[in-house]
């Protein structure tokens, strides 16, 4: 079995199916990765982000064939098009990226699927049953619904609300039942196993009520990876997609490295949680390997009271956002406004108006006060402390506590927790100028010095502030490092260590800093 560094953080996203465009839905999963990601490596731990797209299967085939192109001619399309444009749109800063098609990816597949055979894991059988080409997933008849109207007689998918086709042939089956206790014991030693509770209960019941084997092979199409030892068949898209986290980092080809990423932490929709939770480690417990860290499920961005989805006309494309409000509103609104882990419900309403109070007034508008009254007053050089007041030392104690529990909550997979507690700081601190009341001072020599300290608190705590905020706004947090001068007096932003950003008095006395245009401007609203 491979030994894992316990002290790394590699997270993985789902990877997308290339059937169609990316929705804010995707873009969701995505910029939680990201944030989290970012807030571990600038925290000094070996950090590791894969996402990627999952090419195979019929409804890609089908797709590809009512557009008059080859699967692999589609695949290519979308992920240039529409996949890897998206990392740029959201400012992803992923390690890699897998696509299924590759090379790296096929061949580890094989091995994975000779190694389980050898291991008597695998075995031929009939499949007879119910399948969603949407979900790519066979459906057990308990959770089928009765159509109605034009789909009189037929039964239907609960997720697509469309037919499920009728499958019978012959199969390779995986001995997933063989781990139905394996996986009880893996959920009852670990109970962050995975997270949600609600989820965590959900999948509890589930491998509670018996597990059946799975089939792991289709013969009636052919784009998807060979089985190696049966030409005739390809891979289930599932069972070879869930694959792509080793695949990806080594397994097979590159020990050394896989040793030194594996476990992942999986990031999900909950929708699919459950391939997650119980085939991917019944997978890797055949192989020998470790499971997940953890399965993290998320929730889903409602439209209307129901999952955004482009099968039901919900879709919303991520560039209709970020063309607006830029791609760090998009990344903050997101992660502040949704408790991780629970449903939200997207509205333009809700997003204009936080970008308004929390981004426009409350963060953006403290930092041009701040670095405009540093100019106005102070020549545009840092001042120097003097003696701090118990109001200074309140400012410090708010970023020393706030930056900790920030922390703490991202450790948790709590995003908006983190945002939350990093707001108490712009909060307090436009709270403090408006009761310092700087501008009265200048007026005054004889308050000189406190001048100073008021505009050397504001002006740390906003160090503090692009330090933190930095994993979640990384080009808003980078402007304000530049006003501040801070990348001359401190050296770069990325090089920051998180966990230290709430102590007080960094930011050096006497340090030139720069005009700082508007951080998130207003927006021209239609009337
Ligand atoms: N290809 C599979 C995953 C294979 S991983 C080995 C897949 N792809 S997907 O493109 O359909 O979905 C990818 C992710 O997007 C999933 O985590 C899914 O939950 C998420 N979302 C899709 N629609 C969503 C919402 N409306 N809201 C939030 N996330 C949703 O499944």
């Amino acid at each position: 079995m491979a030994t894992s560094s316990s002290d790394s953080f590699f997270i993985a996203t789902p990877i997308f199916y290339v059937n169609d465009v990316p929705h804010i839905g995707h873009a969701y999963t995505e910029v939680a990765a990201d944030a989290l990601s970012r807030w571990m490596r600038q925290s000094g731990i070996p950090t590791w982000f894969l996402t990627g797209t999952d090419e195979h299967g019929q409804k890609i085939m089908r797709t590809a064939l009512a557009n008059g192109v080859t699967p692999r001619e589609w695949a290519d399309r979308l992920v240039e098009q529409s996949w890897k444009p998206l990392l740029k749109t959201l400012d992803l800063a992923n390690d890699d990226f897998i696509r299924t098609t590759e090379e790296r990816h096929e061949s580890a597949v094989k091995k994975f699927l000779t190694l389980l055979h050898d291991k008597g894991f695998i075995y031929q059988g009939e499949y007879e049953g119910f399948y969603c080409v949407g979900c790519e997933e066979y459906k057990p008849l308990a959770d089928l619904e009765d159509g109605a109207g034009e789909f009189e007689g037929s039964k239907l998918c609960p997720v697509h609300s469309r037919p499920v086709e009728v499958l019978k042939e012959e199969n390779y089956f995986f001995k997933m039942s063989t781990f139905q206790q394996d996986l009880l014991d893996l959920y009852a030693a670990q109970p962050d196993f995975i997270q949600p509770t609600s989820v965590r209960n959900e999948i509890i019941a589930f491998v509670n009520r018996g597990l059946d084997d799975l089939s792991i092979s289709r013969s009636n199409i052919d784009w998807g990876i060979e089985v190696p030892f049966d030409s005739e068949h390809v891979t289930y898209v599932w069972f070879e997609a869930l694959l792509n986290y080793i695949t990806a980092t080594g397994w097979g080809s590159d020990d050394e490295a896989f040793a030194k990423k594996w476990p992942a932490v999986q990031l999900v929709g909950k929708d699919i949680a459950r391939f997650h939770a119980v085939i991917w480690p019944a997978m890797l417990m055949a192989a020998g390997l470790q499971p997940p860290k953890k399965v993290f499920a998320h929730g889903w961005l409602l439209v209307g009271g129901e999952k955004m989805s482009k099968s039901k006309l919900t879709g919303i494309a991520p560039t209709e956002i970020t063309d607006v409000f830029g791609s760090d509103a998009f990344r903050y609104y997101f992660l502040r406004a949704i408790t991780f882990g629970s449903d939200g419900s997207f509205s333009w309403e809700d997003l204009s108006a936080r970008y308004e109070s929390d981004l426009a007034n409350g963060l953006g508008n403290l930092a041009s006060r701040v670095i405009a009254m540093v100019h106005r007053y102070r020549g545009g050089v840092v001042p120097a402390l003097p003696s701090p007041t118990p109001a200074d030392r309140a400012i410090a104690a708010t970023m020393k506590d706030a930056v900790a529990a920030a922390d703490a909550a991202m450790h948790a997979f709590a995003p908006h927790e983190a945002l939350g507690e990093l707001w108490r700081i712009v909060e307090d601190v436009n709270g403090y100028i408006t009761e310092q009341e700087p501008w009265v001072m200048a007026k005054d020599d004889a308050h000189a010095a406190r001048l100073d300290a008021v505009l050397y608190t504001s002006l740390d705590a906003l160090r503090s502030l692009a330090v933190t905020l930095s994993p979640f706004m990384p080009q808003a947090t980078s402007k304000l490092w530049e006003a501040l001068g801070a990348s001359h007096s401190l050296g770069p932003l990325a090089e920051q260590h998180i966990p230290e950003a709430g102590s007080f008095g960094v930011l050096p006395e006497g340090s030139a800093i720069s005009e700082l245009a508007a951080l998130f401007p207003r927006i021209e609203q239609d009337s």
